[in-house]
């Protein structure tokens, strides 16, 4: 059983994290740094890495035992029942390039359920928030998702896999069919900035395939406490360890699972 001061301190210590890692961002954004290829087109930048030792070992610092799922590294096991879920730097490909649109993306996971989640924008101090049946927040204020239908009349957001040229999976049937459909198809490179969007009610939906539980791990928990619904392609409850991701308003995810299959039976585009 986990008490509400122990929460909080979890809450904190995460937000600490978050916000340290996203000064560190920011003084280092268009300054010098070495990146590593991780495949043909996807990089790890120093940066990355340093953010990830930070908050990693601030964590651990504070709640030793704990066990960690973070991208850039592998970690001794810790208790089972604790783990943290970390995306230090999620949109790594704009970083690199100097388009200030990335954050950092912290959730816990007791006993397999996700139990608070943080994303931070530095570039916009935007600090999102959540904690599992306490709602989500916004620097503080609390956050709903849009009340916009339908589909039509909606922004949405999408992302591509790293290995989109090779793969078979590689979202352009998906993307020509909701294009044609909503208002819009935001496409700007970091998945848990999607999901808080979607939480803020500034994009009414989201959908993405080949994703990490890193990557969805504190946006799926952000977008369920605003009011929210997240689940794979085929409207099932969605996991963090599920690959392929829908979230939205609640409003239009019938629209979207419905062209989402259509693409699934059409022609390949590539
Ligand atoms: C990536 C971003 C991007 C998404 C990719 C992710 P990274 O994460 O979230 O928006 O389209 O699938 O891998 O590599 O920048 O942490
Ligand atoms: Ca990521
Ligand atoms: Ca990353």
């Amino acid at each position: 059983m986990m008490s509400t001061e122990g929460l909080q301190a979890m809450l904190d210590t995460a937000v600490t994290a978050a916000r340290q890692a996203g000064r560190l961002q920011k003084e280092r954004l268009w300054g010098e740094f070495t990146f590593d290829f991780k495949g043909e087109v996807d990089i790890v930048t120093e940066v990355d890495r340093a953010c990830e030792e930070l908050i990693v070992s601030r964590i651990a610092a504070a709640f030793p035992g704990h066990s960690f799922l973070a991208e850039e590294n592998l970690y001794a096991d810790g208790d089972p029942a604790w783990r943290w879920v970390i995306d230090p730097l999620d949109g790594t490909t704009n970083y690199a390039h100097g388009f200030p649109w990335f954050c950092v993306s912290i959730a816990l996971e007791h006993e397999g359920e996700l139990t608070l989640g943080v994303i931070y924008h530095c570039m916009m101090d935007e600090l999102f928030t959540a904690v599992r049946g306490g709602g989500a927040f916004l620097n503080g204020k609390p956050i709903r998702v849009s009340s916009r239908k339908p589909l039509r009349h909606s922004l949405i957001a999408t992302g591509f896999p790293y290995d989109v040229a090779r793969g078979n999976e590689n979202n352009f049937r998906n993307f020509f069919e909701l294009q044609l459909a909503a208002r819009g198809v935001r496409r700007a490179g970091a998945a848990a900035l999607d999901l808080a969007y979607v939480a803020a009610g500034r994009l009414e939906g989201y959908w993405e395939c080949k994703l990490k539980p890193w990557d969805v791990a504190a946006g799926s928990l952000l977008v369920r406490e605003a009011g929210g619904m997240v689940t794979n392609h085929k409207g099932e409850p969605h996991r963090i360890g599920d690959h392929r991701i829908l979230a939205s308003n609640g409003l239009i995810h019938e629209e979207i699972e419905a062209l989402l299959e259509r693409a699934e039976k059409s022609a390949p585009l590539l």
